[in-house]
This record gives C-alpha cells, sequence and structure tokens, in this order.
C-alpha cells in the first residue's frame, strides 16, 4: 500500500513537470514566432515607387504575349509552386530544391546590386568561362537551375523557359542595347587581407541573420506551401556547391548590399570583414553536392578564384580557395597570366 501511494506521487510529479515544460515551449515558441514578425523589415514588390512604375505586372494587360510575362513572373517568385521537387507532373519538375528565383534576384529581379536582371537578356549571348563558349541567356538560365535551385535542365522551348525569357525581355524593355544597367552585378567590397575568420562568421550569424534563416540554416517555409519565407542558406534545400553563391566573394558581395534583409547598396548594415566571415561562415557548411564539377571551367585560368572545388591550375590549398586570403591568389594570376581577378 506505502508503494502504491509513493508511485502515485512520483507519476504526479512527472505529470506537473512535463505539462510545465509543454507550457514552457508553446510560450516561447509564440514568443519567438510574434518576435519574427515584429523584426521583418518587409519590402514587397509595391513598396518600391520605382519597382511600382515599371516593373508591376498588375499594370499589363491580358494579350497573350503579357500573359507569358505574367507567368514568366509568377514563376520567378513562387518557382517550387511551379517546377519544384513536389509538384506531381514530373515531366515540370526542374528545380531540385525549394528556393524561387527571386529569393537571390532580389524585388523579382530588378533590384541594383542584387544580380539585377534587367537588361540581362541584351547581355546574351555573351562569353562564358565555366563554358569556355558563347553562350545563351536560356543556357545562362539553366545554369542557375542547374547550380542555385539543383535542379535540371529546362527545354528551350519548355512553356516555362519561354515565359522567364519573356519576364526578363519585359523587365528590360527600357535598357540599353548592350543591357548594360545600372546595379549590375554585386556591390565590391574591399576584401580583407586574411582568412575568413570563421567564428566571427558564426558570431555574425547568430547575431543578424539565425532570426529568419534559422539555427541550422534551414529557414522558414510559407505556410501551405512549400516556398520558403526566409530560404535557407545550406542544407539539403539549398544551393549545390557549383552555385555563384557558394563563393565566398561572390556570397560576400550579395550580404554586403542585401542582407539582413531590408538593407540596400545606400544603406549596407554589415562591415565588408563581418560580409566576409559570414559569408564564409555559411559556405562551410553541408549542401547538396553537383557531379561534373570538374569540368566546368575548360581553361582553368578563368575559374574565379573563390571557386570552391577543384581542380585549379595554381598551387594553392582547396582551403585557400575557399577560405583566403585571396589577395596571393589574385597576385599569382596577375603575374603569371596577366589576368585581372575580382571574384
Ligand atoms: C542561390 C541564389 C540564386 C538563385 C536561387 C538563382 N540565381 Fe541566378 N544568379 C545567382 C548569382 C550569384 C549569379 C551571378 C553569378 C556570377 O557572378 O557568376 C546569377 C546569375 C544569373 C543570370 C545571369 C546574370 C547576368 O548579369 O549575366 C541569370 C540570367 C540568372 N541568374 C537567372 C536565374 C533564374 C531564372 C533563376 C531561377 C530559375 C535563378 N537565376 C536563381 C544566384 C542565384
Ligand atoms: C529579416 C529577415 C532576414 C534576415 C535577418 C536575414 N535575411 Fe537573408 N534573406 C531573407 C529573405 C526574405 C530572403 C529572400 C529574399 C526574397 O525572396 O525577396 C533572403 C535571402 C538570403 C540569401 C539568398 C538566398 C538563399 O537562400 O541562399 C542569402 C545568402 C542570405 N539571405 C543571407 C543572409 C545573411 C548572411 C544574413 C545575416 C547577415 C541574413 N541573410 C539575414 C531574410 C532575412
Amino acid at each position: 500500500m506505502f508503494f502504491k501511494k509513493e508511485i502515485e506521487g512520483i507519476f504526479f510529479g512527472i505529470k506537473i513537470v512535463c505539462s510545465t515544460l509543454i507550457l514552457l515551449t508553446i510560450l516561447t515558441l509564440c514568443i519567438y514566432k510574434g518576435f519574427l514578425q515584429f523584426n521583418f523589415t518587409a519590402l514587397p514588390i509595391h513598396d518600391s515607387p520605382v519597382i511600382k512604375d515599371e516593373y508591376d505586372v498588375a499594370f499589363l494587360d491580358d494579350s497573350p504575349k503579357s500573359k507569358w510575362v505574367k507567368y514568366g513572373f509568377e514563376l520567378f517568385q513562387n518557382t517550387s509552386n511551379y517546377i519544384g521537387p513536389s509538384v506531381e507532373q514530373l515531366d515540370k519538375v526542374f528545380s531540385g530544391n525549394n528556393l524561387a528565383c527571386g529569393n537571390c534576384h532580389l524585388l523579382a529581379g530588378t533590384k541594383p546590386f542584387a544580380a539585377s536582371l534587367v537588361g540581362v537578356v541584351n547581355r546574351f549571348p555573351q562569353y562564358r568561362g565555366r563554358e569556355h563558349k558563347l553562350g545563351t541567356i536560356q543556357e545562362r538560365i539553366n545554369g542557375c537551375m542547374e547550380r542555385s535551385m539543383n535542379g535540371r535542365m529546362m527545354a528551350i522551348d519548355s512553356d516555362e523557359m519561354i515565359a522567364l525569357v519573356s519576364y526578363l525581355k519585359w523587365i528590360g524593355r527600357n535598357a540599353s542595347k548592350e543591357g548594360k544597367v545600372f546595379g549590375q552585378g554585386f556591390m565590391e567590397i574591399n576584401l580583407p587581407n586574411r582568412a575568413v575568420n570563421l567564428e566571427n562568421g558564426m558570431a555574425v550569424y547568430k547575431a543578424q541573420c539565425v532570426l529568419c534563416h534559422g539555427s541550422k540554416g534551414e529557414g522558414i517555409k510559407k505556410s501551405k506551401t512549400n516556398s520558403y519565407k526566409y530560404p535557407p542558406l545550406w542544407g539539403t534545400d539549398s544551393y549545390n556547391n557549383g552555385a555563384g553563391m557558394s563563393r565566398v566573394i561572390t556570397a560576400a558581395q550579395f550580404i554586403k548590399g542585401n542582407m539582413p534583409y531590408g538593407v540596400t547598396y545606400e544603406s549596407p548594415m554589415l562591415s565588408d570583414g563581418d560580409a566576409y566571415d559570414v559569408s564564409g561562415y555559411i559556405n562551410q557548411q553541408k549542401r547538396p553536392i553537383k557531379v561534373n564539377l570538374e569540368l566546368d571551367f575548360p581553361d582553368l585560368k578563368r575559374k574565379p578564384v573563390s571557386t570552391p572545388y577543384p581542380p585549379y591550375v595554381d598551387t594553392f590549398s582547396i582551403s585557400e580557395h575557399q577560405l583566403g586570403p585571396f589577395q596571393p591568389i589574385i597576385a599569382y594570376y596577375k603575374q603569371k597570366f596577366n589576368l585581372t581577378k575580382k571574384k
């Protein structure tokens, strides 16, 4: 009898402790969620006057041509809903992750220094070092499809390719013939003359990024869809190691001018050193591996210095190509091949 009471007592205790723990977890989750929303400096496309006047597809009519542009815009912004890994019609599955083009090409490809795609169609065909040949706009889009989206190529005459090109043509309709526009590419930064400091990178990540991108870089999905409110920065649903963003210099430049979300090239928040370190930290984490990367850059001299995968035509280690310091590598190419490397 005595034992039974004792055991009942213990169970009662366990129940109390468990309920308290559950309550506490719910409370913490609520606060965390509210905090996220509160902190979110949303910059929806309609907030920008330039975008509203020039690049808002809502102003378009219902002609067949406009419909292609509108579908292209949709695809660009909500890529995974149409061609992502969870789409049921298998021949429509092109991207291997649930990112959207607009997650990196911000404001639907129109934000200066976020790899703006305004005028991009006029900039092609273009010599591409990665393939060592003249490439078309469709091939360039497929480049991002196979790497940034970790997916597979779309046929040139597929609805999706036609729509994306229509949209990109449309946002470039006022660009010059050569397609040169203000804000192409990314902001330049002064590269610190040292290797990435991973410890500082982690500290910057925890202070400035974790709130939206998550402690495992996993991001946060929009409710009821597979696309992201805050996209992942590493892990299985991120860009693969062959993507431009997996190069430390490219990612640092993107981050400097665009992150934490809401900053612009005119109002960056991170120092160049912090952008460099956090970029190194992100790109040291696990992400999908692309096959056949050794076939990239048939002329190896053309390989950007922070390309994270071998082979190289120099004597620097993989680690130095991933984490710097880059000045010695840049100096090497200048001296040996008279090539001025910026990335
Ligand atoms: C993970 C980030 C990321 C995603 C997602 C992404 N891109 Fe890109 N894209 C880049 C980067 C970085 C560059 C510049 C690469 C470089 O400097 O070599 C680029 C370059 C391009 C270019 C060439 C730009 C120029 O000025 O020459 C095109 C076109 C393009 N992307 C289209 C797309 C499309 C379409 C999608 C969606 C299917 C997409 N990208 C998804 C990161 C991304
Ligand atoms: C307030 C939320 C927020 C914070 C804080 C934030 N980001 Fe982002 N980040 C976003 C959003 C939203 C996008 C996608 C933008 C879009 O789709 O318009 C994004 C996109 C990115 C991308 C490109 C897409 C991808 O998934 O690879 C990178 C890289 C990135 N952020 C890095 C960072 C880094 C590094 C920090 C900290 C210095 C940071 N972000 C802080 C919200 C945030």
